[in-house]
């Protein structure tokens, strides 16, 4: 029989693309997400790629008595855990609803956990947690820096709480996935990133503005100590991303590691600048994308990429599709959003 896993936040960007790889994996999936920030028109798209509709309930992984039911409901092989509140700049206006959102949810699925015989939980970290790095590429072993927001914080505390947890004694297992910066859509422009609003993230920006809803693109800083002075990241494309989830879930269920915990950076192992990117945008669309340099943004870092040779040896995983091609997916999105009207 197929094994069950919950997906929360399944109908969010990384999780949308995650329940794709899992159902083309074999597995079944309950998606269940509070659609605060996502749309359960998601649940068509994935339905149109994999031929298969996942099972999905609308909650909120912070309701108690909600998740108590659905754990009555279904039984599940294990959990990804993707739900939670993820803008930066929000967190800093609305620290408490940040903290009850993301800590309770994941209290929440870990007390139901051991007694509904759940062995294990996939969790979605963030980079974030490495604050500006002393040296790049990065590897696990990094230290944790104090977080520059409430929502980075709450990623460093869900990491210690699972960590606590699971040195209690308690019978689960977990990986944790601390991501660089996913970008893209699904190839079958499908599904992708739909940002509600201004978006505070850099392509949906950029690809925003290639199709003239934004009049033009601000690039935060020139003055960095990189060579061409914007800011440097590791973009990951975000089907590649997805295809992490699945191996690292099959990993807990099979018991492939006598590791307790597991952490591991999912990243590319390349920096690329923020004006780099753009160029290869404007390759990729042939499109010439106004920008115009301002001030840097508060709190950003300054450069940072993966060593990502932990995930390479021990998941067997790599990041495989070309910055190039994950540009033109995130286009391809854009103009399929246009067509449907969506934006
Ligand atoms: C990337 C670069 C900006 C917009 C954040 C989170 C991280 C992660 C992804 C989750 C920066 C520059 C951006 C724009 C710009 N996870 N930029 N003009 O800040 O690296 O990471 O999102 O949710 O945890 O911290 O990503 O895409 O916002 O910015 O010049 O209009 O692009 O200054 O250098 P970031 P980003």
């Amino acid at each position: 029989m197929a094994k069950k896993i919950l997906v929360t936040g399944g109908t969010g960007y990384i999780g949308s693309h995650t329940v794709v790889e899992l159902q083309q994996a074999g597995y079944e999936v309950v998606i269940i997400d509070n659609l605060s920030n996502s749309n359960a028109d998601v649940l068509e798209g994935i339905t149109r790629i994999t031929g298969k509709r996942p099972l999905f309930d609308k909650i909120d992984c912070t309701d108690f008595n909600a998740m108590k039911a659905l754990f009555k409901k279904y039984t599940f092989d294990g959990i990804i855990h993707f739900a939670a509140s993820k803008a930066v700049g929000e967190s800093v206006q609305k620290p408490l609803m940040y903290y009850r959102n993301n800590l309770v949810s994941l209290i929440n699925l870990l007390e139901l956990m051991p007694e509904h015989n759940v062995k294990g939980i996939v969790f979605s970290s963030s980079c974030t947690v490495y604050g500006e790095p002393d040296m790049n590429p990065i590897d696990e072993n990094a230290p944790i820096k104090p977080a520059a927001s409430p929502y980075g914080n709450t990623k460093q505390i869900n990491e210690e709480i699972i960590q606590d947890f699971i040195h209690s004694g308690a019978p689960v297992k977990s990986i944790i996935l601390r991501y660089f910066n996913p970008i893209g859509a699904h190839p079958s422009a499908e599904i992708g990133e739909l940002p509600l609003g201004v978006p505070q993230n850099l392509v949906p920006y950029i690809t925003q503005t290639g199709m003239g809803i934004r009049k033009k693109m601000s690039v935060f800083g020139n003055d960095y100590n990189t060579p061409d002075g914007s800011c440097i990241r590791d973009f990951i494309n975000v089907v590649d991303l997805a295809k992490a989830h699945v191996i690292a879930i099959e990993r807990m269920l099979e018991d492939k590691s006598d590791e307790k915990v597991e952490i591991f950076n999912l990243g590319t192992g390349t920096g690329l600048s923020v004006l780099e990117l753009i160029n290869i945008f404007e390759k990729v669309s042939e499109e010439s994308l106004p920008y115009e340099i301002v001030g840097r943004r508060e709190g950003d870092i300054e450069q940072i990429w993966a060593q990502p040779d932990k995930a390479n040896k021990v998941l067997g995983w790599t990041a495989k599709e070309t910055i190039e091609d994950t540009m033109a997916s995130a286009w391809r999105w854009q103009q399929r959003l246009r067509e449907k009207g969506t934006m």
